[in-house]
């Protein structure tokens, strides 16, 4: 007898999650009206928090890198310690902050100044020329990148089409300029490539901008990680494509490729090397800091250069991620936290997640996964309701339970330095959904930028999120990342430069600090295309090439020129063909990368069924309130927030908000009662089958019909059930399952359920099916009644298992150590998989 499962409908618990806490007499301090009036006042008010940190740095800082917020002092870099590499790493008194706004200017539509600075880099073409030791990262995304990005809006925006009158003023700034940014950035090319230029191809992390790589403490280069090795090569390779010389696009491809080679046999790179000895030196893999930016940019690259090898990283790493990082095992919680993990085992190394991985959603939604992307910016939102802020390090699970747990138990890294991750991936979630809840975080960010880290001169972060301790620093990514999405998330009538019709024909993006980016092959000038010899083009017939010749010669002795161009062997694994079972027209896909095949709707339309604009879909997300319950261990407010944070309430509860955005609901909605499922109480866990590190010869396809005709009534299999070859190198997140608790997808489970899963009938097969004794939970009336255990398999291979879905496989040899013996794994008479004499609901095999 086969089965199919019918789950119950969704029992939803109605919580009152919203503490009726009075709000001040000032009850208009959230606005919450979201009218187009309201959103050009936010707006406006994004841009006057832009104006006040860049006039504070015109005034108290320029042209030092920064200015200090609270001091009003100009800041640049530790000369008397050129080991305070937190301080030097993005410092090399360059003007720092200018050379990371110049497109911020024209985004903000400062003309003035805009004109003010150009004339000043004008005049100090040798701006380079310091004797300061500098992180070959920070500096391709903040000076590289923000030359090369304006170089590009000066040059290729206002040239073509009809400009609007608002940007006249942007057309007669482009039609004066006559390229020098793109020299600047050449000439700092120039002074950064040599770090690449080592025997292991691994570059090194820091240079003197002056005097080069030898000049630089062999202690300061043993440590450099992936990000940093691999994420220059966007703005190098656009350098080389722009300028005509190849050694930037060279070098910097080499490294990447030579490092996507060296991944793990589970398609994951370790975070840390030393370039010197050529050697990993971790084995450990996630999503935030020190590996952040290889996904978000070989998805970027890709889209710059339209570049499919670089897509087919990201796809496989996405896929990698899913399977190992992404943590639990419910139908919700799936995705919303990526943990670190073993690069070989892909085991949790880690109980933390980085302020740095908020980046994530952003990026997730670029690359059209919005509802993976929702979730995880779920978890950053929870974070942000609780620390107003993002410390560099929570821990979200703890590994001692029961003892009484602060605040300050969950924060390992303690500073906030306004880091713009979250409001980054804030602007993207919005402009994909155009949900308000969006707008309403985005106006709570606003608020405490001018109530709590505004100051005297400029903005600051914490230096200590547990105590409030504030930063007395202002990174040039305050003004060029935080405060330009946060003011581009409130255009939203699509009036800034990027939203413009003559932005929509290019293949931009934002770098990873936040400047925009694309190529186009016009870009490329014409002596690239004028002579057959590269070698002479690059070398004799750019004039820029030339005047840096001298410096590159002192470095050539560290080059090895026998060396292969590229190394991009990423073919992808081939998919054993271990046939499907015969059906007539039964198809198998790939339920993986057919996901970027498609576009994924907006789920949020799905949500607001009735249409109504003064609805946020938001709330009628599943689980909106799970992550409080799961990680209440975690998610405590710091003493000092409880009677500062502006109105006490969470970012998604805010009154005014809660009010305007669901009235117009159906009628169950129509109230403070929120709808919420309840925190399941089944044990999740994940569970090894076979060899792991064989995991990507593994296929898992989805099965479906490719007719129409097919009468699938009375069928097995139906569309979306999936189909594994095997039980071998498969990860599968299992949940177990018993009566009288409520399960990842909020349903009660029920006597009757196990029950008919636990059929008398495999005894029929002489297996001994497991009675561990204890009892299940006396709470719903099963006192003392052990009726077993039930196993359902929610994730395998990084694929969410649908509901009511059935895995599939071929006949396999059970493993029977004798009668009476509980048996590993074995097989029910009506093919129902039996794992440790405990019943799978959804793995079957299939015979013919
Ligand atoms: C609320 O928004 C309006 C614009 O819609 C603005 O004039 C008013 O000052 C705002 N009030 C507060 C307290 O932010
Ligand atoms: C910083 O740069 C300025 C302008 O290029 C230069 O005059 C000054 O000497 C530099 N400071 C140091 C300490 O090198
Ligand atoms: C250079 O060649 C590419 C294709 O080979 C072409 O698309 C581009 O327009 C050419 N550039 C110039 C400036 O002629
Ligand atoms: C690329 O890798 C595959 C599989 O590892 C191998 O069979 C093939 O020979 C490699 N190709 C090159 C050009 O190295
Ligand atoms: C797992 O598979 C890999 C690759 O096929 C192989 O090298 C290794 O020996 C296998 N390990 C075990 C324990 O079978």
């Amino acid at each position: 007898m086969i089965f199919r499962l019918v789950h119950s409908s969704y029992v939803l618990v109605f919580i009152t999650l919203f503490v009726g806490k009075a709000l001040g007499t000032d009850s208009n301090i959230f606005n919450s009206s979201f009218t187009p009036d309201h959103i050009e006042y936010l707006k406006n008010e994004a841009h006057d928090l832009f104006s006040h940190a860049w006039s504070s740095y015109m005034k108290y800082g320029f042209p030092a890198d920064e200015v200090r917020p609270i001091t009003c002092e100009p800041y640049g870099p530790d000369y008397e310690d050129n080991t305070n590499t937190a301080r030097n790493d993005a410092l090399g008194n360059t003007s720092s902050t200018v050379l990371d706004n110049l497109d911020t200017l024209i985004i903000m539509e400062e003309w003035d100044q805009l004109e003010q600075m150009l004339e000043y880099l004008y005049n100090n073409r040798d701006i380079f020329n310091q004797d300061t030791i500098v992180q070959v990262f920070e500096f391709s995304i903040r000076s590289l990148g923000g030359l090369l990005s304006a170089h590009l809006l000066l040059t290729d925006v206002t040239n073509s089409g009809v400009v609007p009158a608002r940007y006249r003023r942007l057309q007669a700034i482009s039609a004066a300029y006559d390229g020098f940014l793109l020299e600047l950035a050449y000439d700092l090319g120039l002074r950064l490539i040599p770090a690449y230029k080592t025997s292991t191809r691994i570059p090194v992390p820091r240079i003197n901008l002056a005097k080069g790589v030898l000049k630089v403490p062999t202690s300061l280069q043993r440590d450099a990680c992936t990000s940093g090795a691999t994420t220059p090569v966007m703005e190098f390779t656009l350098l080389s494509k722009l300028t005509g010389d190849p050694q930037f696009e060279h070098y910097t491809q080499l490294t990447f490729w030579k490092l996507w080679a060296s991944k793990s046999p589970l398609n994951l790179l370790p975070m840390t090397i030393d370039p010197i000895a050529n050697t990993w030196k971790d084995s450990l893999t996630g999503i935030g800091a020190s590996i952040d930016s290889f996904y978000e940019y070989s998805a970027k690259a890709s889209i710059i250069f339209n570049d499919n090898f670089m897509w087919s990283v990201f796809k496989t790493s996405y896929k990698a991620l899913l399977t190992h990082s992404a943590r639990g095992g419910g139908s919700f919680e799936g995705s919303m936290i990526f943990s670190n993990v073993g690069t070989n085992d892909g085991v949790s190394q880690s109980n933390w997640i980085d302020s740095l991985g908020a980046f994530w959603t952003g990026l997730q939604v670029l690359t059209g996964q919005l509802n993976d992307a929702i979730k995880s910016h779920l978890m950053y939102l929870k974070i942000w309701d609780h620390f107003e802020s993002i410390p560099e390090r929570w821990v979200y699970s703890h590994y001692t339970k029961g003892e009484t747990l602060t605040s300050e138990d969950s924060i390992v890294l303690e500073w906030y330095p306004l880091r713009p991750e979250f409001i980054e991936s804030t602007y993207y979630l919005f402009r994909a959904t155009r949900d308000p809840m969006y707008l309403q975080i985005g106006e709570r960010v606003l608020n405490l930028l001018k109530t709590k880290f505004k100051t005297k001169c400029g903005f600051n972060g914490y230096q200590d999120v547990r105590t409030g301790e504030l930063q007395n620093r202002m990174e040039s990514f305050v003004i060029g990342e935080t405060l330009k999405y946060l003011y581009l998330l409130f255009d939203s009538k699509d009036e800034s430069l990027l939203h413009t019709n003559l932005m929509s024909n290019k293949n931009w993006v934002f770098s990873t600090e936040a400047h925009p980016l694309w190529y186009n092959h016009k870009l490329t000038p014409s002596y690239m295309n004028s002579s057959k010899d590269a070698d002479e083009v690059y070398n004799f017939r750019n004039p820029l090439y030339k005047r840096f010749l001298s410096m590159i010669k002192s470095e050539e002795r560290l080059i090895n020129s026998n060396e292969a161009v590229y190394f991009r062997n990423i073919t992808l694994p081939s998919v054993p063909d271990n046939g499907i079972p015969k059906v007539d027209n039964l198809r198998k896909k790939d339920p993986f990368f057919d996901r970027f095949e498609q576009c994924e709707t907006n789920p949020f339309n799905k949500c607001s069924g009735d249409k109504t604009f003064l609805k946020s879909g938001y709330y009628a997300l599943d689980n909106l309130f799970s992550p409080d319950f799961t990680f209440k261990d975690s998610l405590m407010k710091p003493s000092y927030l409880s009677s500062t944070s502006l109105d006490g309430s969470y970012v998604e509860l805010t009154k005014p908000f809660f009010d305007k955005f669901t009235m117009y609901g159906k009628q169950s909605d129509d109230s403070l009662f929120l709808q919420c499922s309840r925190p399941h109480d089944t044990e999740v866990f994940d569970l090894f089958m076979g060899n792991i590190t064989e995991i990507n010869e593994m296929e898992v396809s989805e099965l479906y019909y490719d007719s129409k005709k097919t009468d699938k009534k009375d069928l097995i299999i139906i569309d979306g059930d999936l189909w594994v070859p095997e039980l071998n190198a498969l990860r599968v997140c299992i949940e177990k399952l018993r009566a009288g608790q409520v399960d990842t997808r909020n349903v009660l489970i029920t006597q009757e359920y196990i029950q008919n899963m636990r059929q008398d009938d495999y005894n029929e097969n002489g297996i001994c099916l497991t009675s561990d004794g204890s009892s299940s939970k006396d709470t719903k009336g099963f006192i003392g009644k052990d009726i077993g255990v039930v196993l359902r398999i929610t994730k395998i291979n990084g694929l969410q298992v649908k509901p009511g879905m059935i895995i599939w496989t071929l006949p396999f040899e059970p493993h029977r150590p004798g009668p009476g013996k509980q048996s590993v794994i074995d097989v029910t008479s009506d093919g129902r998989v039996v794992l440790q004499g405990n019943v799978v609901e959804n793995l079957m095999v299939w015979y013919d």
